[in-house]
């Protein structure tokens, strides 16, 4: 049979919170799409999100199931893809320590992702050893999948690089092929202010969730910002400024025309304008929260998946990491 293997791609996400409509159509709608031409990977990054949140590891445990649920109420689909939890998969942290011996902590600190953590609000919560060893983490989650392509945003090309850099020193060190380089797969990203209009993030309280209950979702767009220009009903608008316009890109399709000429013209006043778009995002976003309400309630159904998820990673973890020892000739 002429059966050609599927590409691997592995990527992550952080449990730190809620995910977001910025989470959404930056990765997740993405990862959805790829299920079927490659073998998926898609991993809880608990064990990162500690490095942050290690205040509050019950939290850190609460967040990774939430997203798990998100994930398959948006679409990750458990028949194709591996879904599971980092701390259920020990080699990670084996490989990790491997891959910190091959760097250089020069490689860390100048890591411009590490640079921009420190100088954020929450900077002094991450000044400990385990976060500046990051990159090095994330570049064992990759590698330990001998993955080809990582979906990733812009922001996380940093990463990508450090990763591809390791994974090279690694194969020259032990003289062998056997790591593979991954490339980064930039998939298009649809970009969603904050209802306040700048990006958005959960640092700044400006998000919505996708799983947003319809009355909160109503009270968020509700006060979002619109262009500042318009005062009066009277007052032309300028929709490629306005938050809420953004928003109609998105969600409401082939209206998005008939919508900005109307602002343009004074013929429409905001409130209606997002009440418009409140009915055609609760349209979209109605049906993941439906399915995400059965899986916070079917928490058994969740549990099972994840157990399936991390038997199957833990599988190729262990035979990937044979061929990483047997090269290094150190371990038996
Ligand atoms: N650092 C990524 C983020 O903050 C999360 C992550 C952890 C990841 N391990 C990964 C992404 C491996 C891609 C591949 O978004
Ligand atoms: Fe924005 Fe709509 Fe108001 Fe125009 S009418 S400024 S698009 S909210």
């Amino acid at each position: 049979m002429n059966s050609i293997k599927k590409e691997i791609i592995l990527s992550g996400m952080r449990p730190t919170g809620k995910l977001h409509l910025g989470n959404y159509f930056g990765a997740l709608r993405n990862w959805v799409s790829l299920q079927d031409e490659y073998e998926c990977f898609f991993e809880v990054a608990d064990w990162h999100a500690l490095m942050s949140d290690y205040a509050e590891p019950g939290k850190v445990r609460e967040n990774s199931f939430d997203m798990v649920c998100v994930w398959l109420a948006c679409g990750i689909d458990p028949k194709k893809s591996v879904i599971f939890r980092q701390s259920d998969v020990p080699e990670h942290l084996e490989l990790y320590f491997i891959l910190s011996t091959l760097t250089p902590i020069a490689w860390l600190e100048r890591c411009p992702t590490y640079k921009e953590a420190l100088a954020n609000i929450e900077g002094n919560k991450i000044r400990n050893f385990s976060f500046l060893g990051y990159p090095a983490l994330q570049a064992a989650d990759i590698a330990l999948y001998r993955a080809d392509k990582v979906p990733v945003g812009v922001d996380q090309l940093p990463h990508l690089e450090f990763t591809r850099e390791v994974v090279r020193r690694f194969n020259s060190y032990y003289d062998t092929e056997v790591m593979v380089e991954p490339d980064a797969l930039l998939t298009d990203v649809l970009k969603l202010p904050g209802t306040d209009s700048r990006k958005m993030s959960k640092s700044y309280n400006n998000t919505i969730h996708i799983t947003e209950d319809k009355e909160t979702l109503e009270k968020k767009v509700l006060s979002m910002v619109t262009d500042p220009a318009r005062i009066r009903v009277s007052d032309k608008g300028h929709p490629e400024v306005c938050s809420v316009f953004a928003y109609h890109n998105i969600f409401s399709s082939e209206a998005t025309a008939r919508i900005s000429d109307e602002c343009k013209a004074a013929q429409r006043g905001c409130v209606d304008c997002k009440r418009e778009l409140i009915e055609n995002m609760e349209s979209s976003l109605g049906e993941f929260r439906d399915k995400y309400l059965y899986y916070t309630e079917n928490p058994d159904k969740v549990n099972n998946i994840l157990d399936d998820g991390n038997r199957r990673a833990s599988e190729r973890a262990k035979k990937n990491m044979r061929l990483f020892r047997d090269k290094m000739k150190y371990y038996g």
